[in-house]
């Protein structure tokens, strides 16, 4: 059994760092002094753990504890959205540190390596761009994604350069003996509470693509310029956004959302001559993803050419949707159940670090219970009973794969 007390103090210690007192939100993200503030902190966690902690060339924070050849990785990120809640991602690299110290404690004889890593900038809050960490430990991230910038022109890779890191060559990022990847992970849906359970167990993860679109108008006179002659840059990308919503009507599974606009200049009496926003779209499928792509495109253009506006889209990311390791997934399944608990099985909605990592090991996730559903929100919530329960699952799960048996 897992100490709780220790874990969720960890917890409550961990959301201190970037708190907005005014929101109850926090913000803490990639190269920043709060993120900074959280790695030096997880990292103690990790040494009390009785982990050696290595920061990888793009600052992916590894904790290790043994020595066997073959690694049983276990993980989640401390990077939050905007105003974000205190469980996600740092739930998943508490819990699995908790999880190490307790076999630690116990002396549990191991025949793998069990290590936690702590990803760089799963949210992509920074620069548009997110699960950088678990990109470059699978091999997936390419140089020139690290020349993209954030809101002060900022690239990625001088702001690793700036935290002392160098991520040249990305290959030496790449993990190769990575057997078994374990993330647990607070649901952010309702199905877990619809269903009554305190935890489930992913079947698969659906994937973001993230577009940017940029309208380019007139910037005129409010006042003096007649309506019939105006390229509003802003009414036109309005008509854009709702028309981004009706392509996801006749879909049962697939989501979009724009959450990010920028209008330019921003005056009460000028026409908006510029606007940029955002569209997050997901699905379990990357052929659903591509049509549904393909119409967005189809209905920006048609509607920049008869507002008289231009329209640029590009793609800021793109990750693969990803299917979770079935004989993994079972051994949850058995883990969930020798607690009395029924398993059940679960898409995520959300994206995550175990996305990526599926390109190089077999993967597996265990959501814990959302009050409400709700996430990306200061009200995130996951019962301290609940969060007890994955955490044993995890333990439990873990001793099964790597613990020696005589
Ligand atoms: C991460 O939380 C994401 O799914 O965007
Ligand atoms: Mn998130
Ligand atoms: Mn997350």
């Amino acid at each position: 059994m897992i100490n709780a007390k220790r874990l969720l103090q960890r917890l409550d210690e961990l959301s201190q760092i970037g708190r907005n007192h005014e929101t109850g939100g926090i913000n803490r993200f990639s190269f920043t002094k709060e993120e900074q503030q959280a790695i030096d902190l997880v990292t103690e966690y990790m040494k009390e753990a009785g982990m050696q902690v290595n920061v990888d060339g793009i600052g992916n924070i590894v904790g290790s504890y043994g020595d066997a050849q073959e690694t049983v990785m276990l993980g989640s990120h401390i990077d939050t959205v905007p105003d974000g809640g205190k469980f996600d991602g740092a739930l998943g690299v508490l819990a699995a540190i908790e999880v190490v110290q307790t076999l630690h404690e116990q002396q549990v004889p191991l025949h793998k390596k069990v290590e936690v890593t702590a990803f760089k900038d799963e949210e992509g809050t920074r620069f548009g761009f997110g699960l950088i960490g678990s990109r470059a430990m699978a091999g997936l991230l390419k140089p020139e994604q690290l020349q993209k910038t954030d809101a002060a022109n900022i690239a990625i890779e001088e702001a690793a350069r700036q935290f002392g890191l160098s991520p040249f060559p990305l290959e030496k990022l790449k993990r190769e003996d990575i057997k078994a990847y374990l993330e647990l992970h607070i649901e952010q849906g309702k199905v877990l509470e619809k269903e009554d359970l305190p935890v489930g167990v992913v079947t698969g993860i659906a994937a973001p693509l993230w577009l940017e679109v940029t309208v380019n108008g007139i910037s005129e006179h409010a006042g003096a310029t007649p309506m019939h002659i105006r390229h509003d840059a802003l009414t036109a990308a309005s008509e854009m956004i709702l028309a981004v919503e009706q392509c996801f009507q006749k879909k049962d599974d697939s989501v979009g959302t724009v959450g990010k606009l920028q209008v330019e200049p921003n005056g009460v009496n000028v026409i908006p001559g510029k606007v940029t926003f955002t569209i997050d779209i997901r699905d379990i499928d990357e052929h659903t993803i591509r049509e549904i792509e393909q119409e967005v495109e189809q209905q920006v253009n048609d509607i920049a050419a008869r507002r008289h506006v231009t329209a640029a889209i590009v793609e800021l990311q793109r990750a693969k949707p990803a299917k979770a390791d079935e004989s993994l997934q079972q051994q949850f399944a058995a883990s969930i159940e020798k607690q009395g608990i029924r398993p059940y099985a679960l898409v995520s909605g959300a994206g995550h670090d175990a996305m990526n990592i599926a390109a190089a090991a077999p993967v597996a996730m265990l959501f814990v219970r959302s009050k409400d559903g709700i996430s990306h929100n200061p009200l995130e919530y996951s019962s301290d009973e609940d969060i007890v329960i994955a955490a044993n699952v995890l333990y439990d799960t873990v001793l099964e794969i790597s613990g020696k048996k005589d």
